[in-house]
């Protein structure tokens, strides 16, 4: 519990929740880990709830304690039939912090959590950013985005929830059919939901499914999965991908067709784990670090016949991947992502060549990246058409537009097909 609260006392100073729990003390236990990540994005979640209760329980803030008492409280939300554990844990969690002096406290805080946990819940819920663990500025956006009633509430919800883990079977080394046969002997379900997709019935380590060392599988998301099929590559065609990092999308374009692939992406760091990915998976493409909305740097000229621009963004969309996103992001980066993400639709436009196809894409669910940026594009670029994205039945997926909502299935994507004339 010592190492969750770690992590969200990282995340309260601005640090991502998944490069805090990376940055844990070296000689923190693997299984000590798997139960920080665990008990941190549950904290991180309804991590505005944490900070209200914390801020009415503690008679006043005490920088040692924060993390270790929001990690306690949620667990204590998430487990009542736990509590006396979970209280027990996190006092004796506290014996590390300047010599035990706060145990009192600590016990006293999470008792008295426990004996006014209904009047202070019913209080404090009372302000819909608590009940529904979003800032008031997200939720006001999703409202104007979606006024229907409920759906932007079940966008939130999801959003709330732990995300399926979904597989990638790599063409040119196994087939999802025998992939499923392959997991049923190693006693794992797993059910198919796209054309290379598998769902697994319950999500664990990636080093424990077979086959992963030997690029059989990658992880990705279903809405992910759509952006290589909706490219359409075929042999022999030049494709960028014009922001690569980490690669999930490069290697499915790359798994499906040969082609000549350029993979840029702006942060070299990142870049590498495009290498690492596709020599797992026994694939190749070039890869530059370079900035995809200067062409001046990086093009030679030679248009492309296919451009998948899988756009910087707010990455609302996979939120219950990344739950510290909802706290780290401002209302105007909003604004800020909007003009990046022009820019680049604007500079990319340039290198694709007469009846090509750019693909752009976001992992977001607000309309300013999506829907609103396309219908600009397209006002402004007489030589732009939108076509129809969709992949083919039975895996066609309910969307708006090119708007992916996320549910159980899939995370929040948005994608546009784009054809030069
Ligand atoms: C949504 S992520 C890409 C995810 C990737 N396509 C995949 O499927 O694994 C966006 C990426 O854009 C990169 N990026 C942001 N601005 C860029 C720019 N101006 N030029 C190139 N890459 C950029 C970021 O470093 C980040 O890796």
């Amino acid at each position: 519990m010592i190492a969750a609260g770690q992590a969200l006392d990282s995340v309260a100073h601005g640090q991502a929740l998944d490069q805090a729990l990376r940055e844990l003390p070296r000689e923190t236990e693997t299984a000590e880990r798997a139960a920080a990540q665990d008990i941190a994005y549950t904290a991180c979640r309804r991590l505005n709830l944490l900070d209200a209760l914390a801020a009415r329980l503690l008679a006043k803030p005490n920088p040692a304690l924060d993390g270790l008492v929001r990690a306690a409280l949620s667990e204590l939300i998430s487990h009542p039939e736990r509590a006396h554990a979970v209280v027990d844990q996190a006092v004796t969690a506290t014996a590390g912090i300047k010599r035990g002096a706060f145990k009192g406290v600590v016990n006293a805080v999470l008792r008295r959590f426990l004996r006014e946990r209904e009047a202070l819940l019913a209080d404090l819920t009372q302000d819909e950013a608590l009940r529904l663990h979003y800032p008031a500025w997200w939720i006001a956006r999703l409202r104007t985005a979606y006024p229907e009633p409920g759906v932007a509430e079940g966008i939130m919800a999801s959003g709330n929830q732990r995300p399926p883990m979904t597989l990638r079977v790599n063409r040119r080394r196994a087939d999802v059919e025998g992939y499923l046969a392959t997991l049923a002997e190693a006693g794992l379900a797993a059910v198919q939901t796209g054309p290379d997709a598998l769902r697994l019935e319950r999500p664990m380590p990636v080093a424990r499914l077979p086959g992963f060392g030997a690029g059989e599988i990658s992880v990705q998301d279903l809405g992910a999965q759509y952006a290589a099929h909706l490219l359409d590559v075929q042999d022999g065609m030049r494709v960028l991908d014009a922001c690569a990092a980490p690669g999930g999308k490069t290697a499915h374009i790359l798994e499906a067709a040969d082609c000549e692939l350029l993979a840029l992406d702006r942060d070299a760091v990142r870049l590498k784990n495009v290498t690492e990915n596709l020599a797992r998976l026994g694939l190749s493409a070039r890869c530059e670090a370079a900035d995809a909305a200067k062409p001046a740097d990086w093009w030679d000229g030679k248009p492309f016949d296919r451009v998948l621009l899988d756009a910087p963004c707010t990455a609302s969309g996979i939120i219950r991947r990344h739950p510290d996103g909802k706290w780290l992001k401002r209302a105007t980066d909003l604004g800020q992502l909007a003009t990046i993400q022009r820019q680049l639709l604007d500079a990319l436009w340039q290198v694709l060549r007469p009846g090509g196809k750019l693909l752009y894409a976001t992992c977001s669910v607000f309309p300013e990246e999506n829907a609103r940026q396309i219908e600009a594009f397209l006002s402004a670029h007489a030589n732009a058409r939108a076509l129809a994205a969709d992949l083919p039945a039975p895996y066609t997926l309910g969307h708006r537009n090119g708007q992916l909502l996320p549910d159980q299935r899939h995370d929040g994507f948005y994608y546009a097909l784009l054809e030069k004339a």
